[in-house]
């Protein structure tokens, strides 16, 4: 299991502005985020296909850390200086991106996954036509969410979230890294290739979801630049997270299969680096990440430290 950071720079800070703890407002992201969704859910078991909902629901409600979330809520605090009204649509939006991706991550044809968030895939509770619809849907839901008028007043506002999530999932984003992910099975990759890739796959999601969220809450372009690149590092770190806890961890602690991405002959940080440099790199990525945030917002910037918060956790995560 990775080390446990010394939390250097995120020590002096355990507490939010609004004086919860770090867990605990994540936490409370978290909650807000699936009570969203499952309002959206259960009017969707009402309509006209509700076994389709109902595989939706069961992907997207079954747990999670509810990363993206944080980062859309985090970040439009950031840029807002306090809670903001749309943001709850932004976050259930990546969310459900995610979900998707999930579902059809798992699929046989994938990585044939039996287990998610610690329970049978999507396809194995119900089947693989309606996992791949319910990944489908999961997807127009997210861009619905982003266009809906209630999520900003701003048509222009709307539009530069739809960009945001557009790129982050297709071709030039988790899209088009799932795909480099399956070729990377068939010939070895080298390290660029295997960073180029992550940035694809996890990253432009990562990503994005903090530049979503400093651009509901109304940020100017030198902070959504800040968000982008402070999310570009701990995006990467996050996979190397994943790629180490595959090898570290079990299916117990992490609901989902583990142990085979070495198997499938998967790319990643730890095949080239090992454990222990591995480590280090997602250590130097998160310090990177925080310093340069911290630069651009400036040091005393209210919820700043939720923001510093999210990126260690990224790596202290047991699962
Ligand atoms: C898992 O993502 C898939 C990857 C991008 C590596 P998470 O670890 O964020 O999954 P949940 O949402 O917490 O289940
Ligand atoms: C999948 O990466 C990332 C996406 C779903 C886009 P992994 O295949 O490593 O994710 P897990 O380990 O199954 O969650
Ligand atoms: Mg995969
Ligand atoms: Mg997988
Ligand atoms: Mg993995």
């Amino acid at each position: 299991m990775p080390r446990k950071l010394p939390l250097r720079s995120t020590a002096r800070r355990r507490l939010t502005p609004n004086n919860l703890m770090f867990t605990d407002q994540l936490n409370a992201d978290a909650a807000a985020v699936e009570a969203e969704l499952a309002a959206r859910f259960d009017a969707l078991r009402k309509g006209a296909a509700p076994r389709l909902a109902a595989a939706m629901s069961y992907a997207a409600m079954a747990g999670g850390k509810r990363l993206r979330a944080a980062l859309v809520l985090g970040a439009s605090r950031l840029a807002a200086g306090g809670d903001c009204g749309g943001a709850i649509n932004v976050a259930a939006a990546f969310e459900c991106l995610h979900a998707y991706s999930l579902i059809h991550d798992d699929l046989p044809a994938m990585d044939d996954a039996e287990t998610r968030r610690g329970k049978p895939s999507c396809h194995l509770e119900f089947d693989e036509a309606t996992a791949i619809l319910a990944g489908d849907a999961l997807q127009t839901m997210a861009f619905e969410l982003l266009a809906s008028p209630d999520t900003h007043d701003d048509g222009a506002v709307r539009a530069g979230l739809v960009m945001d999530l557009a790129t982050a999932s297709g071709v030039a984003g988790m899209a088009g890294g799932q795909m480099l992910d399956l070729e990377a099975e068939t010939r070895r990759f080298d390290l660029d290739e295997t960073r180029a890739m992550q940035a694809l796959k996890t990253g432009a999601l990562i990503k994005a979801s903090a530049v979503a969220g400093g651009r509901v809450g109304g940020g100017g372009d030198d902070l959504l630049a800040a968000l982008a690149n402070y999310a570009d590092r701990i995006g990467l770190a996050f996979q190397i997270a994943d790629d180490l806890l595959d090898r570290t961890s079990d299916a117990a602690a992490m609901g989902k299969p583990t142990g085979r991405d070495d198997e499938a002959g998967k790319a990643s940080f730890v095949d080239h680096l090992g454990i222990d440099a591995a480590q280090k790199e997602a250590e130097r990525l998160i310090d990177e990440a925080n310093a340069m945030l911290t630069t651009t917002a400036g040091s005393s910037a209210p919820h700043l430290d939720y923001m510093l918060e999210i990126s260690s956790f990224i790596i202290r995560r047991d699962h």
